[in-house]
């Protein structure tokens, strides 16, 4: 078993790590204090081919393995959380979902401009009754002719002012629970879609979060994402790779943190001597350096077991649910760490922190992470 990067994995973490440094750094504040949506970057990740990764170049993706995208958003995330998060939703809640399932017409359609970042897309799960407990949908999609009319309310839709393709999950027969949900492939300009108002957030500001409203809308027959009753599989299957995507998207906050301690901690003097000779200062690095690896590789190795074609639900869970504990709690001594600068704006790490939170909430909170490895592990 080996634990090293090719020589393609090493090509993309440069890539990457330049273009964060060189396109992303530098409004990355501006964007946090404005809540302001990259849309440039975002063009220009989809030139890099860094919306569509793991898509194949079939369907006008880069073709890569997981391993890449995990690198690839650690290396963005590291720089600016809601660029990290805005891929991650294109790639692994909105691309892979449709290439699995969707048929040849719908790829052409809708997964080549995804893929290629010419447009962007969003996952619809969450409603405002219905958040840890997914299967309580409250959409309903009632087919009259060849066409769907749908019904109900989408919350805390990341991408969701910004995006053109909406991944809806709707109930098309309540008789059957869960097994009555069905996916559909919707465009912003169908008649009777509404995108709510902006969400003013704590964190992950460059991102856009909205509710979407369904009022009357037209969908085509056609647009059914794999067949009626589908839904929530492709919700729940979509959703173990999405854990990889914000796993990733923690990782890279981790090391930032880690790595603006280490820096300001040998600038920083104190007693007399940089505060890095303090064993109190190293005891924190220390466990800010061993709980990022930690994190890495259990994302690798989710990842290496989705590239495999192995069962991976509960490996996915473990990455999301330590690396996001380890953000929150890098982020946090971090912050003591700078002290009294560590709590504002100039020195980024308070950014950190509001970013790192929502790591432990979307995509299935720390919670219900539990919940499926446990049910993994007791399962017959
Ligand atoms: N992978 C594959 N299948 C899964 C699965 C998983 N991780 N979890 C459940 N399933 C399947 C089960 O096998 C079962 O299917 P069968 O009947 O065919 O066997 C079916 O789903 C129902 O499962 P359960 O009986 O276990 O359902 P439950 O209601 O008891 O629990 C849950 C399900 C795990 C709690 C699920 O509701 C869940 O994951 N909730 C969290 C939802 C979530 O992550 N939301 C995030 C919103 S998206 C978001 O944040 C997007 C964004 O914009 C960033």
């Amino acid at each position: 078993m080996k634990f090293e990067l090719t020589e393609e994995h090493k090509y993309i973490k440069d890539t990457a790590k330049d273009f964060a440094e060189n396109e992303i750094a530098p409004s990355a504040v501006e964007r946090d204090i404005k809540a302001e949506f990259p849309t440039e970057i975002v063009k220009k990740l989809g030139e890099l081919g860094f919306m569509g990764m793991m898509v194949s170049p079939d369907w006008g993706g880069a073709g890569m393995d997981t391993v890449s995208y995990v690198i690839a958003m650690e290396e963005i995330s590291k720089v600016d959380a809601s660029v990290g998060v805005i891929m991650s939703v294109n790639n692994s809640l909105v691309c892979y979902g449709m290439e699995k399932w969707g048929t040849d017409t719908q790829k052409e359609k809708y997964l080549k401009p995804l893929a290629m970042g010419q447009k962007l897309g969003a996952f619809c799960l969450s409603e405002p009754e219905a958040g840890s407990d997914a299967t309580q949908q409250r959409t309903e999609a009632v087919l009259k002719g060849d066409h769907y009319i749908l019904n109900g309310m989408k919350n805390w839709i990341t991408n969701g002012t910004s995006a053109d393709y909406y991944l809806i999950q709707a109930m098309t027969d309540k008789s059957k629970g869960y097994k009555g949900i069905t996916t559909f492939i919707v465009e912003k300009n169908f008649e009777g879609f509404e995108v709510g108002k902006k969400e003013d957030k704590l964190g992950i500001r460059g991102s856009d979060t909205c509710s979407i409203g369904l009022n009357n809308c037209i969908v085509p027959k056609e647009n059914v994402l794999g067949e009626e009753g589908l839904g929530f599989k492709i919700a729940m299957e979509t959703l173990n790779g999405g854990r990889i995507g914000i796993a990733s998207q923690a990782l890279g906050i981790a090391q930032a943190s880690l790595e603006a301690s280490v820096r300001y901690s040998k600038e920083r003097k104190a007693f007399n001597s940089p505060i890095s000779n303090l064993q109190a200062i190293q005891f924190k690095l220390a466990d800010m350096a061993m709980n990022t690896e930690a994190s890495r590789l259990l994302i690798f190795n989710a990842a290496l077991k989705k590239d495999a074609k192995l069962p991976f639900a509960k490996e996915a869970a473990e990455a999301k649910l330590f690396a996001s504990k380890t953000a929150v709690n890098n982020a946090l001594e971090a912050i003591q760490v700078h002290g009294g600068y560590g709590y504002v704006r100039e020195y980024l790490v308070e950014r950190f922190l509001r970013d790192a939170k929502i790591t432990e909430i979307y995509e299935g909170t720390s919670e219900i992470q539990k919940i499926v490895i446990a049910r993994d592990l007791l399962k017959d």
